[in-house]
């Protein structure tokens, strides 16, 4: 499928790298299909991460990723999923490959910058949390 979906963490926005990020996405090939600046609540950042609920870090994700302003956009294409995920590297910035977007603006397994979405049908759940089909351009 040629869809992913991700959200620039509130680390990567509050240390001022959204316009890098956002640079090295398009430079990518990706394009945007929805965009937008905003904060999560604690209740919303619980939500959207439950299917980590049972996981020993849940708590300290969930208020990490409602601690500050976040970018949530739908990008598009061929082979999205993988291929973003190729982009921001491993989940843990020290093991991330030089030239990804987590070795370069991620400080740790926690706070790493940016999330991808893992499969096809978690692009579309989640780009259903932020969007509706009418803010898709
Ligand atoms: P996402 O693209 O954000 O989903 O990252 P991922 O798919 O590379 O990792 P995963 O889905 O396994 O974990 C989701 C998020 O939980 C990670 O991106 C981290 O922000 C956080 N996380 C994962 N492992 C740890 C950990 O050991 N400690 C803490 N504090 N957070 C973690
Ligand atoms: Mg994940």
């Amino acid at each position: 499928n040629n869809r992913t979906f991700t959200m620039i963490k509130p680390d990567a926005t509050q240390k001022g790298h959204t316009g890098g990020i956002i640079d090295m996405i398009i430079k990518a090939g990706f394009t945007i299909k929805a965009m937008k600046w905003t904060k999560l609540t604690k209740e919303q950042a619980g939500a959207f991460y439950e299917v980590h609920k049972e996981r020993p870090f849940y708590g300290e994700l969930v208020n990490f990723m409602s601690s500050g302003p976040i970018v949530a956009a739908v990008l598009e294409k061929e082979n999205a999923v993988a291929d973003f995920r190729k982009l921001i590297g491993a989940t843990d910035p020290a093991k991330a490959d030089e030239g990804t977007i987590r070795k370069l603006f991620a400080a740790s397994v926690g706070e790493n910058a940016v999330h991808g979405s893992d499969s096809d049908e978690n692009a579309a759940i989640e780009g259903s949390f932020f969007f509706s089909g009418l803010e898709l351009f």
